[in-house]
């Protein structure tokens, strides 16, 4: 082996070490977890919300609202009634309707700061 064929294989052994170590800084893995689900909390019903509530707006919308479960329901009646929305079928609908109740009721206990 050559000087500069050792030197290269040098350089390329560090630009892959520094590339793990950035794809396996934690940080950077909660970014994208985040990102994933626009920030909407962790629990069952998470994923369908994004699903459902994603298609036409932000889920931003959805995170910023206090609603009893009832006020939730009727803001599903009323994105179905006016805003073009398709029906959501059980068992889906309670999952979300759970998921909103808990997450997003009346309290705010996961207002987003921005
Ligand atoms: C077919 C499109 C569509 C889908 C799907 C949809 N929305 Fe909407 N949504 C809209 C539109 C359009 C508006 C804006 C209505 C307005 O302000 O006139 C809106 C507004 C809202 C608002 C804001 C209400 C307010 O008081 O400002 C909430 C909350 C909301 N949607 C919740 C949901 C949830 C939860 C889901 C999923 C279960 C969902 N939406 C799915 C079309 C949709």
């Amino acid at each position: 082996m050559t000087k500069t064929s050792l030197r290269r294989g040098a350089a390329k052994a560090f630009l892959l070490a520094s590339t793990l170590f950035a794809f396996g800084s934690p940080s950077l893995g909660q970014d994208a977890d985040e990102d994933e689900f626009e920030g909407l909390v962790a629990g069952p019903g998470q994923e369908e919300v994004l699903i459902y509530c994603s298609a036409c707006h932000s889920t931003r919308i959805v995170q910023q609202q206090g609603l009893s479960r009832d006020e939730w329901a009727e803001t599903l009646e009323w994105m179905v009634e006016d805003q073009g929305m398709s029906e959501i079928e059980e068992p889906d609908l309670t999952l979300i309707l759970d998921y909103l109740a808990k997450n997003y009721n009346i309290d705010r206990p996961n207002f987003p700061a921005n």
